[in-house]
């Protein structure tokens, strides 16, 4: 059922698209990669290079790998170097105007048969496929950041997939060595649907309980095993990022506990964003 996708594009090469443009050129795949600014493109540049040169530090890759990856890889202000693109992700900033109109423009400069994946961790996959004329191919491909580490790709279906188109953009996140996983468009996906309103129980029991971040992480990591503590967890995901996320499952599905803590909508407010700021519940070197 599904086909093999030639040249992949992607559009917006932030944090998540720049890292998505990493992973395809890594497993081999000709990408291109769009930008609306040219210092935004050698930024992204520079951080693809960067991270595929700490690969080769590490001893993950070989120099001549790391310049086969770059050899594949097109940067580009301009959105009509997608038109030879099998397969287009948008990673764009999470709103739904811009992206309407992205998806409107794409649906006109891509070829009939190419397929459009949005990364959106919060807007209706169903409402951006609407934005275009040929709402069958487009899907949902949700990557966890950062990309290129974490391994899961939520692959999206809306109630007007083409079934060949879905089952390509599937089997794409696995040639490129994702773990996808179907599902469909309801808010948050799965991760978030239920990490979300987990994460803001774990903030309320901070206050509740009388208990610090550092013995938080400690109950949760020692006694249920999980990997990172919650209050570790939030200050990598960015504590902006995740009362965003948690305003947006909440305004969606409207159980309580998906509505920010107010302790993190203060963080939010006094610049507390965790790593990307050097702290959060805790301190890091910047
Ligand atoms: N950051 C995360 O943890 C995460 C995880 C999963 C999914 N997402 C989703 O991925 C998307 C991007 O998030 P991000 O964190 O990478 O954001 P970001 O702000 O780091 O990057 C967005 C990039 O898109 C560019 N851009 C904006 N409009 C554009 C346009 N019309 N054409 C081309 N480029 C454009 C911006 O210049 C910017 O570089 C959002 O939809 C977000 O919800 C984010």
């Amino acid at each position: 059922m599904a086909a093999e996708v030639g040249r992949v594009g992607v559009v917006g090469l932030g944090t998540m698209g720049a890292g998505i443009a990493q992973v395809c050129v890594q497993a081999g795949v000709e990408t291109v990669g769009v930008e609306v600014a040219p210092e935004l493109v050698e930024r992204a540049r520079g951080r693809i290079t960067h991270y595929l040169g700490r690969g080769v530090e590490k001893g993950r890759m070989s120099a001549a790998e790391r310049d086969a990856a770059l050899n594949r890889l097109q940067l580009s202000t301009d959105r009509a170097d997608l038109t030879g693109c099998g397969l287009v992700i948008e990673a764009i900033v999470e709103d739904l105007e811009a992206k309407r109109e992205l998806f409107a423009e794409l649906d006109r400069l891509v070829a009939a048969d190419t397929i459009l994946a949005t990364n959106t961790s919060a807007l209706s996959v169903t409402a951006l496929a609407r934005a275009t004329g040929r709402p069958e191919r487009v899907v949902g491909m949700h990557f966890f950041n950062p990309a290129p580490v974490l391994p899961l790709v939520e692959v999206v279906r809306t109630e007007f997939v083409d079934e060949e188109r879905y089952e390509t953009a599937y089997a794409f996140a696995k040639r490129i060595g994702k773990e996808p996983i179907r599902c469909g468009d309801t808010p948050g996906f799965v991760v978030n649907r239920i990490l979300i309103p987990l994460l803001n129980d774990c903030v309320r029991v901070l206050d509740e309980a009388g208990v610090s971040p550092e013995d938080l992480d400690r109950a949760m990591r020692f006694g249920v095993n999980w990997p990172i503590g919650p209050c570790a967890l939030i200050d990598l995901i960015g504590v902006d990022i995740h009362v965003h996320a948690s305003e947006a499952l909440h305004a969606a599905l409207g159980e309580p506990r998906m509505a920010p803590p107010q302790r993190l909508v203060r963080m939010a407010g006094d610049g507390l964003l965790g790593r990307k700021t050097g702290r959060g519940f805790f301190v890091y070197d910047t």
